[in-house]
């Protein structure tokens, strides 16, 4: 199949570039590399040494003798080029990881905000546009999160996707199925929540074909694919605004930083091993709708977890001390998650556990690249709101945070 990926330099987007070429698909790479200039910005680096894309690229080449293609373009600034590119390529499947990830990023400031809408809402506004425009019937897989739903216990498990509810009407209670109640947290969750209307109505009205995976926090690092070479490895944050609890605890851990749980700690949340993510990429690419059916919707998660289980799982591997600090995000201090992953599993998804996993990253990752970390980037800095922002004023080691923007 021929595959464009967009956001194929990023963390998840990368790893899938390389699953999906090994299996003999076509692919090709849109970035804007915004994520790299990000970096940039923040004065951090990932852990793990990442070459160009274009450099990336060619080991691919040289290891396996498969072509990755690379093309720059601002999915959210560039129109026409878009359109142009996808008439081009004719992509029989399109996935989509082009947005700003970072819930602590786009709550930063008020510039953070605007500019997390403006990219994640035009960008997915203009592949939808460009889709029925250049008439190419490709299937769309979009990397959504769990955090739509946002984290209050309703004690009920949470369905993939939809909701059946009865309405009271004039003639009595009807039946009628609705997107699953969105309840974004952050205003990067926002922007995820304004995708699944957009994905809703180009389904209905031009009958495009998506799929819209609802993930989990990402874990791990290595791929079957990105142990094939040095220069081929993935990319790991571990600063305040892009790394992922999971990971965090991991470099804190290998550098003799405290595990830093914010608040109780009671926060519980839905994870998936790196590896499983690209596969379950690959298992919904395999499983399309067809023209005229209702957006699919997966959870993409194997497992949930509390933050302060986490920490103490951490812990007892590594010796590492734990502190509870003031939580900078607006959110529910303790929270109950059961999630249907049942899709994935019928499907043939065969989860990694934290069990098997996490000792091989502390040892193979975070130790063997502990050098590289700034421990100055590694306190969360941005707050929810100036009032909370007024009590999260300095890091585990008593000394006062700094923000870079
Ligand atoms: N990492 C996680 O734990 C996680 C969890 C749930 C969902 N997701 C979703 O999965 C997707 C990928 O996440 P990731 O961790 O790989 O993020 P990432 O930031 O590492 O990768 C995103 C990529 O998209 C590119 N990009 C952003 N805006 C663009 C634009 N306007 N034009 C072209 N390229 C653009 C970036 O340069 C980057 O390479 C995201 O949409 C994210 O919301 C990630």
């Amino acid at each position: 199949m021929r595959i464009a990926i967009l956001g194929g330099d990023g963390f998840v987007g990368w790893p899938t570039c390389l699953h999906l070429s090994a299996q003999g698909h076509e692919v090709h790479i849109l970035d804007n590399l915004s994520r790299r200039w990000i970096d940039t910005e923040l004065g951090v680096q990932s852990l793990t040494p990442m070459d160009s894309i274009q450099e990336r690229c060619r080991i691919w080449k040289e290891v396996t003798g498969e072509t990755i293609h690379f093309h720059l373009l601002d999915l959210a600034k560039e129109y026409e080029r878009l359109k142009q590119w996808l008439v081009e390529i004719r992509p029989e499947a399109v996935i989509h990881f082009a947005e700003q990830r970072a819930a602590p990023y786009s709550m930063k400031t008020d510039r953070h905000k605007v500019y997390t809408v403006n990219n994640n809402t035009n960008a997915t506004h203009n592949l939808l546009a460009a889709m029925v425009e250049s008439g190419i019937d490709a299937h769309l897989v979009h990397l959504g999160t769990m955090g739509v739903y946002g984290y209050s216990s309703v004690g009920a498990p949470i369905p993939e996707g939809y909701l059946d509810v009865t309405i009271d009407t004039p003639a009595g209670p009807k039946e009628q199925e609705i997107l699953y109640p969105t309840r974004p947290g952050s205003v990067y969750h926002m922007t995820k929540s304004l995708d699944q209307i957009l994905f809703q109505f180009y389904a209905q009205n031009d009958g495009l074909r998506i799929t819209d995976l609802h993930q989990g926090i990402v874990w791990g690092t290595h791929t079957d694919q990105t142990r094939r070479h040095e220069q081929l490895i993935n990319r790991f944050d571990y600063d305040g605004d892009y790394g992922t609890v999971l990971n965090r605890f991991l470099i804190q851990a290998a550098i003799g930083y405290p595990l830093t749980v914010h608040g109780t700690g009671g926060q519980t949340r839905a994870f998936i091993h790196i590896q499983d993510s690209v596969r379950c990429i690959e298992l919904a690419l395999k499983d399309a709708p067809d023209r005229g059916d209702r957006v699919k919707i997966f959870n993409q998660m194997t497992e949930t977890h509390r933050v302060r289980d986490l920490a103490e799982k951490v812990a007892g591997l590594t010796g590492a001390e734990v502190k509870y600090l003031p939580n900078p995000r607006k959110e529910a201090p303790e929270n109950d998650l059961i999630v249907k992953n049942d899709q994935f599993l019928a499907l043939g998804l065969n989860p990694t556990t934290l069990a098997e996993g996490l000792l091989s990253e502390v040892v193979d990752v975070a130790k063997k690249y502990a050098h590289r970390i700034d421990r100055s980037r590694v306190a969360a800095v941005s707050a929810w709101t100036k009032d909370i922002a007024a009590k999260v004023d300095h890091d585990p080691e008593g000394k006062a945070l700094r923000s870079v923007s």
